[in-house]
């Protein structure tokens, strides 16, 4: 990605925004008995009336506005007519188009109590999102990034997806770099300031292979466990500056 203009810093912070303040605002709907369907209307209709586009619609024939991947899946999960159940875990990925500029985040949530296997999981999802945001210096490397969440992943005994991965973002959705879970210090494509792009490992239970599923109409894939236990991920957008870096989809 080539670097931002001030300007185009300005639009990627407000894009981050809407997408943090959607993202809680449809977390917030999160219960037993809602279905996943019911969250992208709700995500839909915020977005829309802010004048800005849900990322996802139509992006590669995906058809619904956010992601929702409940328990065993991994990511990219469409939004249907499941029912949440208490003891669910949800993770809603958000992603916002505000004046031609992209705002990617995700989070976990809980349906009514969930067992404690599922708090310890989503812990260690969200620790290791901010381990790699923590070891982005300017003119690093991915594998700065990849190295320090896979090194505290594993010693929780969990395990980093290696597949799927962060990404540049910014007039593009999805571009380089591409962000893996997992790699050596000093290794992979540089951290340019002024440019963007996420931070969002989806943590496993285990070790099992993962299961890539089509989705009808698009060449969008998403992703189950192999063997039906849980994974969980969070995910920021963030800028790297000059001196370090900025975290974009937070509300504050
Ligand atoms: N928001 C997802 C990401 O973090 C991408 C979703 S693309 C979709 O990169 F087509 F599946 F919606
Ligand atoms: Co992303
Ligand atoms: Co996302």
């Amino acid at each position: 990605m080539t670097p931002l203009k001030s300007n185009e810093i300005r639009k990627m912070e407000a894009a981050g925004r809407m997408a943090a303040e959607c993202l809680q605002y449809v977390g917030g709907f999160v219960k037993a008995g809602t279905t996943t369907e019911e969250l992208d209307q709700i995500a839909y209709d915020w977005i829309m009336s802010r004048e800005a586009t849900p990322a996802p619609l139509g992006y590669h024939g995906f058809p619904k506005s956010i992601c929702t991947s409940v328990n065993n899946c991994i990511c990219h999960g469409v939004p249907d007519g499941t029912v949440l159940k208490d003891g669910d875990a949800i993770n809603i990925d958000v992603t916002c188009i505000k004046e031609g500029f992209h705002g990617d985040t995700s989070s976990m949530f809980f349906v009514g109590n969930v067992a404690n296997a599922v708090t310890k999981l989503s812990d260690c999802a969200f620790e290791a999102m901010h381990k790699g945001i923590e070891a982005i210096l300017p003119n690093g490397t991915v594998g700065d990034i990849g190295f320090a969440i896979n090194k505290f992943v594993t010693r929780k005994g969990y395990y980093p997806v290696k597949e799927i991965g962060g990404h540049g973002i910014g007039a593009i959705f999805h571009g380089d770099p591409f962000v893996p879970s997992y790699g050596k210090k000093g290794k992979g494509e540089p951290l340019k300031p002024f440019t963007c792009l996420t931070v969002e490992p989806m943590i496993n239970e285990t070790e099992a292979p993962i299961k890539e599923l089509s989705i009808p109409g698009s060449s969008i894939k998403y992703y189950e466990t192999g063997d039906g236990t849980l994974s969980a991920q969070f995910e920021h957008t963030v800028l790297i500056t000059d001196s370090g870096y900025e975290i974009l989809t937070r509300t504050d």
